[in-house]
């Protein structure tokens, strides 16, 4: 079987991450994105870590990568890795350039990319994706994998056929096909409820966890979410060692015992934060629509209310507009506690 042809479409964190590991275990790899990470790359090459310890480097001059949309036409595999408000970009730039037959992996955060994907590109294979791990860029060409968790992907049998799979474990990063990825993506999108605490309180994802208060304020929105998924028959994945449905008790103890108990939780690395941190940092509009805003709408649609995901949403659009982002775990509870009541 001959090596398949891989594009990711916007290489930023996730991209330049899982492209350059595959890339520098052997893989066909180019990359699409903006300018500045091709200088980046250009200068630096790529250098991919994880938490466990592996380190995969690219040298300079070696990624292939390109501004121009029409370098897909060649890919058999295209991997969607933008940030959701420009999925309907992506798939408008990918309409008339995939070559027959070519596969798209949408691995972003939310709930509905692969679909806008599919409705941009009919005829075209798209698979639902998932990248449950955390990618701090550190300029330069590094990213780092900092936190646990395998990546994962509805079943389709051109993966088998394009051995993607096989690909994929080359490079060290398992893929996982599951039967029902909507109870996979909210599982995720449960997990990155806390994307938006985190920015808010200014702080690293290690240290934010490692205090009750802003743990009590994630547990406020998940237990307010799973209610919802719980009302609406919507079935959720466990995607950590406790199932979801004891994630909101697990994350209110006391932190001597959490910390015992949940080593994997903040298994993180010291410097990770959530990509919500990240967009408000470089001025970007975050994603908080597709992840706390998502479950206001699933509230919308059965006539309930989900005030504490709500006001998350309020909160960050604010930090948005150059609001506060250095809430203390007392701070941002009580204003939670308030909403809910
Ligand atoms: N970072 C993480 O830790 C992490 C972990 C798991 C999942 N995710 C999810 O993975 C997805 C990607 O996140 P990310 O953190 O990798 O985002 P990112 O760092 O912003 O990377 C996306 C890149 O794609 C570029 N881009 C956007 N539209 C493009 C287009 N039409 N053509 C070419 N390039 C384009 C963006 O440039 P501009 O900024 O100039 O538009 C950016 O450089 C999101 O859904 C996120 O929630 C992220």
């Amino acid at each position: 079987m001959s090596e398949p042809e891989i594009a990711v479409f916007g290489a930023g964190s996730v991209g330049c991450y899982l492209g350059g590991r595959l890339l520098a275990t052997g893989a066909n790899v180019h990359f699409i994105g903006r300018a500045r990470i091709a200088a980046e790359v250009a200068a630096h090459g790529l250098h991919c870590t994880d938490l466990h310890g592996a380190d995969h480097r690219v040298a300079p001059g070696i990624a292939r990568f390109s501004e121009d949309p029409d370098s897909v036409r060649s890919a058999d595999v295209v991997l969607v890795t933008v940030k959701s408000a420009a999925t309907d970009v992506a798939a408008r730039e990918l309409a008339g350039r995939l070559k027959p037959g070519a596969l798209v992996i949408s691995f972003q955060n939310g709930l509905r990319n692969a679909d806008v994907l599919r409705a941009g590109l009919p005829g075209v294979t798209v698979l639902t994706g998932m990248v449950p791990f955390n990618v701090l860029a550190r300029g330069q060409g590094r990213f780092h994998h900092g936190s646990d968790g395998v990546l994962a992907s509805e079943y389709h049998p051109a993966l088998k056929d394009l051995g993607l799979i096989e690909v994929f474990g080359r490079s060290g990063l398992v893929l996982i096909c599951h039967a029902d990825m909507r109870a996979v993506q909210w599982g995720k999108l449960l997990l990155n409820l806390n994307n938006a605490i985190n920015a808010l309180s200014g702080v690293p994802l290690k240290e934010e966890l490692s205090q009750r208060g802003f743990r009590r304020c994630l547990a406020a929105a998940q237990a307010e979410t799973l209610a919802l998924l719980d009302a609406a028959n919507i079935p959720v994945a466990q995607l950590t060692k406790v199932p979801p449905h004891w994630l909101p008790r697990l994350l209110s103890l006391p932190d001597f015992l959490f910390t015992r108990l949940a080593k994997q939780m903040v298994a993180i690395d010291p410097l990770a934060r959530s990509s919500t941190w990240e967009d408000l940092e470089a001025g970007r509009a975050t994603e908080v629509d597709y992840i706390n805003g998502a479950v206001v709408k699933l509230a919308e649609s059965m006539g309930w209310q989900a005030p504490v995901n709500a006001t998350l949403v309020a909160l960050i659009r604010d930090a948005e507009r150059g609001g506060r982002r250095d809430w203390t775990a007392r701070e941002l509870h009580a204003a939670l506690e308030a909403a809910a009541r």
